[in-house]
């Protein structure tokens, strides 16, 4: 491990996080690259976690870190909400995982359907990546075609269908492991450009069989759709008869008790949760048209009649899941009255901010985002504004990497480096004022300058 110091950011990270770094280096004798997760790695080495508690995070050396990053943006509440914490405490000591039907996976669905109506039916998955390979597979088996239509930069998780265009510069292979024969049949489409993205689709319309779309570009760069695109890309997958499904994995409860299918009066056919409806423990959702979902009903079929397996796997539905997603779910409805407006008021003091911060050091930047959800883009070359993955892959990484570590390492404020923040229900309005004052004295104290 070459851990030299470079810089005067570093050299602060490396005295406060000592513990963290032997941590690391033992680490790198368990997991490849020392980690468990391949976004979770940031240079020089990430600090190591002991506990998190509401909008903190405390490492193994005793820091506390106002937490942006807030478990992969899951955490809408907090970290260990009471209300979570004390609902899954109950249910660890009756049973964590019965294998078997219960009714709590009930309770979790009404909630759900409570607040996204259009989730006429469900299948619960553990993991995000497996609900989107499950909404592409059920697209296959519902139009019989073969094509899959995504964004470029979109982020599904890992499943190998959709492992493709979503690393900046976007046209190689995005790793090894992964065969042409797959992905000959994943087209991607660029982002908030209707025209252009209307003239790929039109190439492959016969075999479409699904446009699977992030309403708010997130792992991309926290963009939002422009007026009349996701529109456009619906209408193109309704009117030649493949399915439109909306990746809520992120946006689903977060912009509103609702999600994006609200806020843009969209009508998907199916589409995906994951994140906030797990309450902190792990989740996928599959919701949609109830004639498409019934597709993989494996009850009650004639014989020889073909099923589209998907899955749930050992861990679906679980016990605790669904115990910490309902109780999230339910202190979301009885509080969404004061919690949306106050989190997406925070969100917007803290775009408009750090936006001003950086504009007065003549700093070029967009700040992109909605509601409770923000990037800092450090621009670059011509792009005035970040309208697409393209858009934020040219920005300046390496720009951001030093401020949001510079931000860790002076100010106790984490976001994992590169990524968007998310606000949660326990930040306050002081926590963003706090996050502006550190930015401006890091822009003064020219620690982003060159060489500093
Ligand atoms: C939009 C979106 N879809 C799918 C996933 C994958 O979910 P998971 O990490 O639970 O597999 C993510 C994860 O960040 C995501 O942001």
């Amino acid at each position: 491990m070459d851990l030299r110091v470079t810089t005067k950011i570093q050299k602060e990270y490396f005295r406060k996080t000592r513990r963290s770094r032997d941590l690391y280096e033992r680490s790198l004798s368990c997991f490849p690259g020392g980690i468990s997760h391949n976004i979770r790695h940031f240079e020089p080495y990430p600090f190591y976690t002991k506990s998190a508690k509401g909008k903190l995070l405390q490492d193994v050396d005793g820091n506390d870190f106002t937490d942006y990053w807030m478990g992969h943006w899951a955490l809408l509440i907090g970290h260990s909400h009471p209300v979570v914490a004390s609902a899954v405490r109950n249910q660890a000591s009756h049973g964590t995982l019965f294998g078997t039907a219960n009714k709590l996976s009930l309770d979790l669905a009404y909630a759900i359907k409570e607040g996204m109506p259009r989730a006429e039916l469900i299948r619960y998955s553990s993991t995000g990546s497996e609900a989107t390979m499950y909404a592409v597979r059920l697209a296959r088996a519902r139009t019989g075609r073969r094509v899959v239509a995504k964004i470029v930069g979109g982020w599904h998780g890992y499943n190998t269908n959709l492992l493709q265009s979503v690393n900046y510069p976007f046209e190689l292979d995005e790793g090894l492991g992964l065969i042409e024969d797959e992905e000959q049949f994943v087209e991607s489409i660029p982002f908030n450009d209707l025209e252009r993205s209307l003239k790929v689709l039109n190439t492959i319309r016969d075999d479409l069989a699904c446009i699977i779309v992030e309403p708010v570009l997130g792992g991309a760069g926290c963009i939002t759709p422009e007026r009349d695109y996701l529109h456009g890309l619906q209408e193109f997958a309704k009117s030649n008869d493949a399915l439109f499904i909306l990746d809520e994995i992120v946006t689903g409860f977060r912009l509103s008790f609702k999600g994006a299918a609200d806020e843009y009066k969209l009508e998907p056919d199916l589409f995906t949760l994951g994140k906030i409806v797990g309450g902190g423990l792990p989740i996928g959702v599959l919701c949609g048209d109830k004639d498409i979902m019934s597709l993989c009903n494996p009850v009650g079929r004639e014989k020889g009649e073909i099923v589209c397996y998907i899955g749930g796997g050992t861990f679906a539905a679980n016990p605790l899941t669904m115990t910490a997603g309902l109780a999230t779910l339910q202190y979301l409805k009885q509080n969404k009255a004061v919690i949306y407006p106050k989190v997406n008021k925070i969100g917007l003091r803290i775009r408009e901010g750090l936006e001003s911060v950086f504009s007065d050091a003549h700093i070029d930047v967009d700040i992109t985002g909605v509601g409770s959800l923000f990037m800092t883009h450090f621009l670059n070359q011509d792009i005035r504004k970040i309208s697409s993955a393209l858009d934020a892959g040219l920005s300046d990484k390496g720009l951001l990497r030093k401020y949001h570590l510079a931000l860790i390492a002076k100010h106790n404020i984490f976001f994992l480096p590169e990524k968007m923040g998310a606000i949660s229900s326990v930040h306050t309005m002081k926590d963003a004022e706090l996050l502006i004052d550190a930015t401006q004295q890091i822009v003064q104290s020219h620690l982003l300058s060159q060489g500093a």
